[in-house]
C-alpha cells in the first residue's frame, strides 16, 4: 500500500496536535508552526499533501502557498481558514488550493477532504504510472551491431543521464537522428515530462515565435484571447526536441539563444519573465558549419546547441546493420500486414548489402515495407524488393569469394586479352543493368564515376 505523507502548517498548537492525533495512524505526518520551517522541510524532503492555515504569523499563508505551488505544482494543499475570511478562500483557491475547511475544524469534513485530496493522488500517479509503461513498451527499437553504431548508442546512454546537457544530433536525412532524439528522452531522469517534437522547417517564419514561446491574450490579431502556452512551456521537465534547427530563420535564432543563455523568456507580447527547465536535443542533416560560414546560421547559437554531439554514420559506412535492420523491418511489416514469413532470400540479402542508401535507414525501411506488401510467398525475394541483383560473380559475398575459371588449355592463354575480355563483358552488362546510367553502372562495379569512364573509353577505343 502506498504510503502517504502529509504536512500541517498552523501556529495554534491545539489544531497542530489534533490534527496530528487524527492523522497519524494512517498518513506519515509533520507538523510546523509557521510557513518558513515548513518550506524549509519541504525543500529536503516534499510531501503529497499540506494542510495550510492561511492566518499565519510570519509569512502570509498565501504566500506559503504560491511558495509551494513554484516549488511542486504535484504537492496538494488543503487551507484552513477562519470561518469568515471568504476573500482569502478564493484567493486561495485561484493560487491553486486543493480544497479548503474552516474552523473550528470538523474532524470528519476534514478527513473526507483528506481522503479525496489522497484518492487524487493515487489516481494521478497510476495514470502516469500507465503511461510510463506505455510509452517505454512501445518504444521503436533501436538496431545496430557495427561498431559504429554501438559507440553511437554508448555516448547517447551517457548523456541521457545529464538532463541539462543540450545534445546536437548530426548526420544524413534517415539516419535515426529523429530515434536517437528519443532514446535520449526516454533513458533520461525527464522521462517524467512530456517530449516536444518542434519541426523548424515546418513552422512559417513569422509564427515561430508565438509557437516556441507562447502569446498573452490579444498580442496579436487571430490569437486566442486567454493567450496561449508556447512549445517551450509545454516541455517543461522534459525535453524539447528541435528537428530540423538548420532551418530556423536568424530571428527565431536570436530569442532561442537568449533563451538558452538565461534560462528565461518573454510570451510575444508580454512583460512577465518565465523560467522553464527543460532539456535541449535538436538535430539536423545540413551543414550547420557551412550555414555558419555563408551567415545563415549563427555561431554562438551553434555552440549552445552542440554541448554534446551525437554523429550517425550513414548506412552506407555501416553495412553490418543492413541485414540485421532488414530482419527486424520484416518482422515488424510482418505484424502490419498480417503475414507471415520465414526470412528473406540469400539473393535478396546480397543485394540489399550491395545496394547504396541514399536515404539511409528510411530507404532501407521503405524497400522492406514494399517488399512484404508485395510478396506473395512466405520468403522476400529480390523481385519483391525492387532493386537491382548484385549479381553472383561481381557482388560481394561468397560467389565472388570462389570464382569460377576454365582451365588453361595445353596452348596457354593470352592474360591481357582475356582480362580485357572480361572487363568489357561486366563494363557492358553493368550498363545494360543501369539502364545506361554510367554512375549507377560504376557502383555495380565498385568503381569510382572517372575510373569507370577511363576503362570504358580506352576499352572502346
Ligand atoms: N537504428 C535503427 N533501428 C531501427 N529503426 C531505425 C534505426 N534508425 C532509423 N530507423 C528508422 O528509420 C526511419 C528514419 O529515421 P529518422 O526519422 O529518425 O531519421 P532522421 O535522421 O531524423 O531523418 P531526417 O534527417 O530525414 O529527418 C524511421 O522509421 C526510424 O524508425
Ligand atoms: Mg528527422
Amino acid at each position: 500500500m502506498i504510503s502517504y505523507s502529509v504536512h500541517i502548517v498552523d501556529d495554534e498548537e491545539s489544531i497542530r496536535e489534533g490534527l496530528l492525533h487524527a492523522l497519524k495512524s494512517r498518513y506519515r505526518t509533520r507538523a510546523f508552526p509557521a510557513a518558513e520551517p515548513a518550506l524549509e522541510a519541504m525543500r529536503e524532503d516534499s510531501p503529497d499533501l499540506v494542510l495550510l492555515d492561511l492566518g499565519l504569523p510570519g509569512m502570509r499563508g498565501i504566500d506559503a502557498l504560491r511558495e509551494i505551488k513554484i516549488l511542486s505544482p504535484e504537492i496538494l494543499v488543503i487551507v484552513i481558514t477562519a470561518y469568515e475570511d471568504v476573500k482569502s478562500v478564493v484567493s486561495a483557491m485561484k493560487a491553486g488550493a486543493y480544497d479548503y475547511v474552516v474552523k473550528p475544524l470538523h474532524m470528519d469534513t476534514l478527513e473526507v477532504s483528506v481522503r479525496n485530496a489522497l484518492d487524487t493522488i493515487r489516481l494521478k500517479k497510476e495514470v502516469r504510472y500507465l503511461q510510463e509503461r506505455y510509452l517505454r513498451d512501445n518504444l521503436p527499437c533501436f538496431i545496430g551491431e557495427s561498431d559504429s553504431i554501438q559507440d553511437v548508442m554508448e555516448l547517447v546512454g551517457t548523456l541521457a543521464k545529464s538532463p541539462d546537457t543540450p545534445v546536437l544530433i548530426l548526420g544524413e536525412t534517415g539516419t535515426g537522428k529523429e530515434l536517437i532524439a528519443s532514446a535520449i528522452h526516454y533513458r533520461s531522469p525527464n522521462f517524467k515530462g512530456p517530449l516536444v517534437n518542434v519541426n523548424c522547417a515546418a513552422i512559417p517564419k513569422e509564427l515561430i515565435e508565438s509557437e516556441l514561446f507562447g502569446y498573452e491574450k490579444g498580442a496579436f490579431s487571430g490569437a486566442s484571447a486567454s493567450g496561449k502556452k508556447g512549445l517551450v512551456e509545454q516541455a517543461a521537465g522534459g525535453t524539447l526536441f528541435l528537428d530540423e534547427v538548420g532551418d530556423l530563420g536568424l530571428e527565431a535564432q536570436a530569442k532561442f539563444l537568449r533563451f538558452l543563455e538565461e534560462g528565461e523568456f518573454y510570451r510575444v507580447g508580454g512583460t512577465r519573465k518565465h523560467r522553464v527547465g527543460t532539456r535541449v536535443v535538436s538535430a539536423t542533416n545540413k551543414d550547420l558549419k557551412a550555414l555558419i560560414g555563408k551567415g545563415l546560421f549563427r555561431e554562438d547559437l551553434y555552440y549552445r546547441l552542440a554541448v554534446a554531439r551525437v554523429e550517425v554514420p550513414s548506412l552506407n559506412d555501416r553495412p553490418d546493420d543492413i541485414i540485421p535492420m532488414a530482419r527486424y523491418f520484416l518482422l515488424e511489416f510482418s505484424r502490419k500486414f498480417c503475414k507471415e514469413f520465414s526470412g528473406i532470400s540469400r539473393e535478396a540479402e546480397a543485394s540489399l548489402k550491395a545496394h547504396r542508401y541514399n536515404g539511409n535507414v528510411r530507404e532501407l525501411r521503405n524497400i522492406i515495407e514494399r517488399g512484404a506488401l508485395i510478396c506473395k510467398g512466405t520468403e522476400l525475394t529480390l523481385r519483391d524488393m525492387g532493386i537491382e541483383n548484385a549479381g553472383e560473380a561481381i557482388g560481394p559475398g561468397e560467389a565472388s569469394d570462389r570464382p569460377s575459371f576454365p582451365p588453361i588449355p595445353p596452348e596457354g592463354i593470352d592474360i591481357v586479352a582475356v582480362q580485357e575480355a572480361m572487363e568489357k563483358h561486366f563494363i557492358e552488362e553493368a550498363l545494360k543493368r543501369a539502364g545506361g546510367n554510367e554512375s549507377k553502372a560504376a557502383k555495380l562495379l565498385n568503381l569510382n564515376h572517372h575510373t569507370f569512364r577511363y576503362r570504358r573509353k580506352k576499352l572502346e577505343a
